[in-house]
């Protein structure tokens, strides 16, 4: 099989990770979710009391955490200093943070490069999901996928992910980080001019899985 790069970007709740996830399973080919790095910064910024509203304070620290993602498809890992974060990266305090520290530059300088890396390194090509990932991290990917969804399928989907959470709470969340992860200045999330758009409202996850490896199958 001829490697492959994969760029999947959207907005929450859209099925980026679920879609993503299979689509490499599928593929053999290797799985990075840069959501999950931002997240890792974002909670080992709040352990070592560091004001993420504070850009300064967030730039000056960026550099001190080593993150590691495991790119395994059916095991995707994060750590953050040798640490297993994938269980606190999802809580509450965290995610209501990350669009904050996410938007400082030197954090998605020092984040980009490391997806760079992570990418080029895939030995039969990668699936990387994210936000910004066909405009700036991998321009060059064979494949761009835009995945969108309404408001209201991505916010029955988040909540119930989360187990039952308020619908209309969940919708507020996702339409507030939404706008400050487009409105940013720094990469902010957008179509890059040569993504599919795929927009997942009406469609199963199967469904967006299959069209997604149709999509690569062509390229390839
Ligand atoms: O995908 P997920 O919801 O886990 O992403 C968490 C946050 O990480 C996003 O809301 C966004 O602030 C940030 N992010 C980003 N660029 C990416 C991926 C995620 O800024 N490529």
């Amino acid at each position: 099989m001829e490697s492959v790069i994969v760029a999947i970007d959207g907005p929450s709740g859209t099925g980026k990770s679920s879609t993503s996830k299979a689509v490499a399973a599928k593929l053999g080919l290797s799985y990075l979710d840069t959501g999950a790095q931002y997240r890792a910064i974002t909670w080992w910024m709040i352990g070592n009391g560091v004001d993420v509203h504070d850009a300064d304070a967030v730039a000056d620290a960026a550099g001190k955490p080593v993150i590691v993602s495991g790119t395994d498809p059916s095991r995707p890992t994060i750590t953050v200093d040798g640490v297993d974060a994938s269980g606190p990266i999802r809580t509450e305090a965290v995610t209501s943070k990350v669009s904050a520290v996410s938007a400082v530059p030197e954090v998605r300088a020092l984040i980009t490069e490391l997806q760079r890396t992570i990418a080029r390194e895939a030995e039969h090509g990668i699936v990387v999901e994210g936000r910004d990932i066909g405009t700036t991290v991998l321009p060059d990917a064979d494949l761009k996928v835009f995945l969108t969804a309404s408001p209201e399928a991505r916010a029955a989907r988040r909540s119930g992910e989360l187990k039952g959470a308020d619908v209309r709470a969940t919708q507020e969340a996702l339409v507030k980080r939404d706008a400050a992860d487009s409105s940013r200045k720094t990469s902010p999330l957008a179509k890059a001019g040569d993504a599919v758009e795929v927009d997942t409202t009406e469609l199963t996850l199967d469904q967006v899985i299959e069209c997604v490896v149709t999509l690569v199958e062509e390229k390839r």
